[in-house]
């Protein structure tokens, strides 16, 4: 072996776009020798002649050379495109590893991958690890969250360069834990980013109430969202909204105002609205923020529809301005803890069917800093899971059940207010919504139960006596024969 493939190099990473750059620069500054490579070898000696140029980084110049320079238990990070690249370069990987290796796919892959490429590479005796990344290129070059899950005997040789190089959080734990089995890490990192999608759709409906109802200028809203980054939704999108409405272009005009509304979406938001739908559980608020996207996607259909279609006579907001602001930033607030209140109850329902015993508590923390979502609302979450790590729903914690009271009122008023002016709000009034079912004792479901065996003797059970199903022949015209009982 010539010294050139000496296994000198900590960890491997494959894939120099953007965030493999800035993962291996983190790793580096953290004193762990990285070895680079690329599909395009030719990117390897341009990094290494540029990004890092006088750091101990190295780089190779083909799979062979790539795992020859990594030591034992070799530990190589990919940050492909999700989906086949994925699987391409494992097969590519294979033929040169030995029992015990690790690779880990840091990229934004489907859990339901992870968990069939970990169980494929269990049975070869390799160690596969599916870690969500997330904090976009800053965070991964100065302090990324990051959610690894797979498996388990991989994560003694993780620990130190993951949590060196994850993000901390204001006490100064790291935003890195071990999170579960299989594919437990890709979809606790598909939840967080539905949670993105909700609260980006929470942020732009307040913002064209702000625009359309009350008719404030960007910068006064500007300074309405740097006031609210110093209160209870004190957090990163918070404080990058405050930047984009404040953003003027070269002639001086807010950009933000000449970007076309047609909201783009790579897929993480969709497949968690399709995990709820899978599991049965009511996400609802990721998927109204995933269906806003798609109608906001409708552009020139929507165009030809505000000239069809009549809204209400009044549109501009006369009422009461410093109350319209504290209300939507009450009913902002408890959105998002329907939002995250139901993203828990996602993740519980999958790890219950995985048994993945998720710590809600430690992901709470991993979400604390260094992601996209990162907020101090996160940091009281945190607690509510350590003061009961069993707890049922974050509405059940005394501090959440408190604020969502505190803040109905102005919820409610907000939501009306919006409605009266023709302004949609999906996302805030169907977590209102969520709200108020959630807390029926008795919802109008039975008269569904009542329905579905009038015309399909599809069956119901009385109050009295669950588990019991029973047929009425509400018309006497119908036999008294009834379908069989299941649920979807
Ligand atoms: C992150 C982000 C990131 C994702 C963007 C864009 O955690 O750093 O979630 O992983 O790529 O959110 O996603 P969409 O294109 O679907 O909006």
């Amino acid at each position: 072996m010539s010294s050139d493939t000496t296994a000198v190099a900590d960890f491997g990473l494959i894939g120099l776009a953007v965030m493999g750059q800035n993962l291996i620069l983190n790793i580096n500054d953290h004193g762990f020798k990285v070895c680079a490579f690329n599909r395009t070898v030719a990117k390897v000696d341009h990094f290494l002649d540029n990004e890092a140029k006088d750091t101990q980084i190295i780089g190779a110049h083909s799979v062979e050379e790539f795992v020859a320079k990594l030591k034992r238990p070799r530990k190589m990070m990919l940050l492909v495109k999700a989906g086949s690249a994925v699987d391409k370069f494992i097969e590519t990987l294979l033929p040169h590893l030995e029992e015990g290796d690790i690779i880990i796919d840091g990229g934004n892959s489907n859990y339901a991958d992870t968990q069939r490429r970990y169980e494929y590479l269990t049975s070869k005796r390799i160690l596969f690890v599916g870690c969500g990344v997330s904090g976009g290129e800053e965070g991964a070059r100065y302090g990324p969250s990051l959610m690894p899950g797979g498996n388990p005997k991989a994560w003694p040789h993780l620990k130190p360069i993951f949590q060196a190089i994850a993000a901390k959080a204001p006490d100064g734990a790291p935003c890195c834990d071990w999170v579960g089995e299989g594919g437990a890490g890709h979809f606790v990192k598909m939840v967080h980013n539905g949670i993105e999608y909700g609260d980006m759709q929470l942020i732009s409906e307040v913002y064209q109430i702000f625009r359309d109802g009350v008719g404030y200028t960007n910068d006064e809203q500007g300074d309405i969202f740097a006031e609210w980054n110093k209160g209870v939704l004190d957090s990163f999108l918070i404080e990058i909204t405050t930047d984009i409405l404040r953003f003027k272009d070269t002639d001086g005009q807010p950009l933000l105002e000449k970007i076309r509304d047609a909201a783009g979406q790579k897929g993480t938001g969709k497949w968690t609205a399709i995990s709820a739908l899978d599991y049965g559980m009511p996400v609802t608020l990721i998927g109204e923020a995933v269906f806003a996207r798609c109608l906001s996607s409708l552009k020139d259909e929507r165009v030809r529809a505000s000239k069809a279609l009549a809204g209400p006579s009044n549109c501009k907001f006369t009422g009461d301005k410093a109350k319209l602001i504290k209300d939507l930033e009450q009913a902002m607030y408890a959105s998002k803890i329907i939002s995250y209140a139901q993203g828990f109850m996602l993740m519980r329902e999958a790890s219950t069917l995985y048994k993945w015993n998720l710590n809600y508590g430690s992901i709470a923390l991993m979400w604390r800093g260094g992601c996209i979502i990162r907020s101090a609302f996160l940091g009281d979450i945190k607690n509510a899971f350590d003061a009961d790590k069993n707890l049922e729903s974050l509405l059940f914690a005394p501090f959440f059940q408190k604020a969502t009271s505190t803040a109905q009122d102005g919820w409610r008023s907000a939501i009306c207010t919006a409605t009266m002016l023709g302004i949609p709000v999906p996302a805030l009034s169907t977590a209102l919504s969520f709200y108020d079912g959630y807390r029926t004792a008795r919802l109008p479901a039975n008269m569904i139960q009542a329905q579905r065996d009038y015309f399909g003797a599809h069956t119901y059970e009385l109050e009295s006596s669950p588990g019991n199903y029973l047929h009425t022949n509400w018309t006497g015209r119908g036999g008294n024969v009834h379908a069989s009982t299941y649920d979807a």
